[in-house]
């Protein structure tokens, strides 16, 4: 298990749309990569983590917003999103934009369906912070980082934050 560099804003994975993943095809090195991947997301304390945050163009991610405490964790391969409704915005933050924060409209309830770890389909209805991750996190299977979906006028108020989190290759 390897606690692996998350990439940060400005790197080409992070605006590259991931294509369907075969599950089939990685398979075999799925357990690995998931332990990894939850690895990094522990160590980087966040609630969810996207396969191009740790360099790969996989359609896949992770989340667990350990609702009441407890770990909930989500494999979601090939997620879609089968309905969105309401309305809530909350400050959003991301891995791959350490320091940048920005209240953000989202939709406040969202039901996914997705492969599993085993394959096999799966939905879910999110509320609250987990429907805010599925979304952020679709998004980023897509290319796209919370900024990219604020108001300019937002986005200005978070410009020099957005500039200070440039990559750092250590
Ligand atoms: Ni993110």
């Amino acid at each position: 298990m390897t606690v692996r560099r998350v990439t940060k804003h400005g790197e080409r994975v992070l605006k590259t749309p991931c294509p369907p993943l075969d599950y089939e095809a990685l398979k075999a090195e799925l357990p690995a990569l998931l332990k990894d991947m939850w690895a990094t997301m522990a160590a980087a304390r966040g609630v969810g983590l996207a396969a191009p945050q740790v360099g790969l163009n996989l359609r896949l991610a992770v989340i667990d917003v350990k609702p009441e405490g407890k770990p909930q964790r989500l494999v979601l391969i090939n997620p879609e999103i089968v309905s969105l409704d309401g309305e809530q915005k909350e400050e959003e933050g991301c891995l791959s934009l350490p320091g940048v924060y920005a209240r953000l409209a989202r939709a406040a309830r969202v039901r996914v369906r997705a492969l599993g770890e085993d394959g096999r389909p799966w939905e879910m209805t999110g509320t609250g912070l987990l429907a805010r991750a599925f979304q952020h996190e679709l998004d980023h299977l897509d290319g796209k980082l919370f900024v990219d979906r604020l108001s300019f006028e937002d986005k200005l108020k978070v410009l020099d934050a957005v500039k200070a989190a440039k990559p750092n290759w250590d």
